[in-house]
């Protein structure tokens, strides 16, 4: 008789564990900012951000990675459906941010200064719980191609 899970006898049918993986998928968006915390002067904002608090605000072309991890479906082959992230992530973030300005047109970022750091934890929170039935692993925002940073959800 055969016992599909398992096992070692001659002739039986041994299935391996199924490979945890990680994956990842890369999407851009531009969006204008201005870094200024908005209850100070624009002297002190000038002094805390550079030219990055000039008052008309500026644009980058964002890079997102997103990373969500899982066991690969033995079936499908696959940890998830990429166009079902490519969709979350265009509904969610994408279409939010793109061709914006951040500080005028998020109302989260009305408080919040539009940094990376902030803007990567607020498409972490959009994203969470949204990339069945993968988990998110961890998100990389780079502003430029030097600058950026990684957030794992601590
Ligand atoms: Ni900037």
């Amino acid at each position: 008789m055969d016992q599909p899970h398992h096992d070692s006898t001659p002739g039986g049918v041994f299935r391996e564990p199924s490979p945890f993986m990680y994956l990842s998928k890369r999407f851009h968006f531009s969006s204008s900012h201005r870094m200024a915390r908005p209850h100070l002067s624009l002297e002190e904002n000038l002094r805390q951000y550079g030219k990055c608090a000039n008052p008309g605000g500026h644009g980058h072309n964002y890079l997102l990675e997103v990373t969500v991890a899982g066991p690969v479906d033995p079936q499908t082959g696959c940890v998830m459906n990429l166009e079902i992230l490519a969709k979350v992530v265009r509904e969610k973030v994408l279409d939010v941010l793109d061709h914006r300005n951040i500080n005028e047109e998020i109302p989260h970022f009305q408080q919040a200064v539009p940094s990376m750091e902030n803007i990567a934890h607020w498409i972490w929170k959009e994203l969470e719980g949204e990339v069945y039935p993968a988990k998110l692993h961890h998100i990389r925002l780079f502003e430029t191609e030097r600058n950026f940073v990684e957030y794992r959800g601590e």
